[in-house]
């Protein structure tokens, strides 16, 4: 890590392109917002006190939705554009040494390789830094790079005050730039307004800077992908997809096998290990962790959820906020939500559904069931049908299940209650006074015949 390194995100602008009320950079790709893969690239580079991100069109928003602790931040209050953003970060920083990072917060493809690689430029080469330039097929609405006779760059021509044969130049300037410090600062104050946009344009530092007799060197990048900056919803579905391929081509180069890889969908910040196979269609998001030689069934969709080793999730299984221990099998079409927990070994079944409830180890609740701000211990069975009634209109209640009790199908346990340790309930009870441990509960009308 560079100790002289600053970097600089530039995510002041509303991106009008996106016809959203929400600021461009919250938008999400791959599981988190633009700007956050912006940062997380940055901080392969250098340590977040040293990462200025320049807010202004909702920034409020935007300064909350980073997650990263220690990240700085810089207020651009107009928009007047990205050379006056860049400007704008000063104040947040600490050095003026070294070298100046600047990236623009819309591209969330750029990989933390490709960063340290421009780095590397900059530093070998001095002069007044380096930034990255890649070829596009069709580069409107990118900067074009113009060489010097050297192969430095010359300038960088916007889009809208090109000539027909300046945009007709392909390699394009995504955005990326590692400019050395002392320079950049002092001839900042030199950028002036451009023609016709009335913008302070942070590209027309690279002719300022070779004016001066430090030109920036070219850090060219074959694989253009990784250089899509978003303006459109297009463009945010293109990266999306992108980043999804590059989870699952990650997690499955680590040892787990993907059925189907271009139909799953996992979040940048999921974790799973070796040995697991996802089976098609899988929604794995937010913070969720695999243990190792699980499986997934597929339709299944777990967010924010802890599966230890060994667990079968089958098919179509809804899981949020749960936790899922060693060896337990759950679904096919169960629901777990609000912090519920199946223990080791335990076995939730089809149109089971467990909210704020734990299921002791070895515990079964295989068909059909509600259970509700329950606990249950171990090695109980659950039958058919079982509903913790949890909820009386206005308050909700909880029901306490001791170890090997047995709760016949078809049963009603109305909350606040507690079955005892290896109490029996008969089915189709419907069980309003707690029940000792041991003892037969029956709670039904008589058969007539
Ligand atoms: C910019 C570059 C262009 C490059 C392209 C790559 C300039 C003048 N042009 O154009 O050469 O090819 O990116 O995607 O830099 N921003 C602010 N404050 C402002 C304006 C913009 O913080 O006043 C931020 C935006 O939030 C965004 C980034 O800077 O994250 C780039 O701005 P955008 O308007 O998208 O620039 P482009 O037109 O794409
Ligand atoms: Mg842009």
């Amino acid at each position: 890590m560079n100790q002289q390194l600053t970097a600089v995100i530039l995510a002041a602008g509303l991106g009008t392109r996106m016809k959203s009320k929400h600021a461009k950079v919250l938008h999400e790709a791959g599981g988190d917002t633009i700007l956050n893969h912006v940062i997380r690239a940055a901080m392969a580079v250098t340590s977040p006190d040293r990462i200025v991100v320049v807010v202004g069109h909702q920034a409020d928003k935007v300064q909350a939705s980073v997650r990263v602790p220690g990240v700085r931040f810089a207020i651009q209050t107009d928009q007047k554009g990205t050379g006056h953003a860049a400007r704008c970060a000063r104040t947040a920083i600490d050095s003026e040494e070294g070298l100046l990072m600047i990236l623009n917060g819309d591209g969330p493809l750029l990989r933390a390789e490709t960063l340290r690689g421009l780095l590397k430029t900059a530093e070998e080469h001095g002069g007044g830094g380096a930034l990255v330039t890649t070829q596009m097929p069709d580069p409107t609405g990118y900067g074009r790079i113009l060489r010097d006779p050297q192969g430095m760059i010359a300038a960088i021509v916007e889009q809208k005050s090109g000539t027909p044969e300046q945009l007709a130049i392909g390699e394009v300037n995504p955005g990326a730039y590692c400019f050395s410090a002392p320079e950049f600062w002092k001839h900042i104050g030199e950028l002036r307004p451009s023609i016709p946009a009335r913008e302070f344009y942070l590209t027309d530092m690279a002719e300022i800077l070779a004016r001066h007799g430090h030109p920036v060197a070219p850090f060219p990048v074959e694989d253009n992908t990784e250089l899509l900056g978003i303006n459109t919803r297009v463009e945010l579905a293109t990266a999306d997809g992108i980043l999804r391929m590059r989870k699952a081509t990650e997690l499955m180069l680590s040892g787990v096998t993907i059925e189907y890889p271009e139909t799953v969908t996992i979040d940048v910040d999921v974790q799973v290990a070796a040995d697991s196979v996802i089976e098609s269609n899988v929604q794995l998001r937010g913070r969720t962790t695999v243990g190792s030689n699980c499986r997934i069934g597929t339709g299944s969709v777990l967010c924010n959820c802890m599966l230890s080793d060994d667990v079968k999730v089958l098919p179509y299984v809804i899981a949020d906020s749960s936790t899922i221990r060693a060896g337990a099998s759950v679904g096919p079409f169960s629901r777990l939500r609000m912090e519920a927990e199946a223990g080791e070994r335990t076995h939730v079944g089809n149109f089971v559904e467990l909210k704020k409830t734990k299921l002791g180890n070895g515990s079964k609740a295989s068909h059909l069931a509600y259970l509700g701000d329950a606990t249950i211990g171990s090695g109980v069975n659950v039958g058919a049908g079982t509903i913790t009634c949890n909820y009386d209109g206005e308050r909700k209640h909880s029901t306490v299940i001791d170890n090997g009790a047995f709760i016949g199908s078809n049963s009603t346990l109305v909350a606040p209650v507690k079955v005892g340790e290896g109490a029996y309930i008969g089915a189709g009870s419907t069980i309003t006074k707690d029940v000792e441990a041991d003892a037969l509960a029956l709670g039904r009308a008589h058969q007539v015949d």
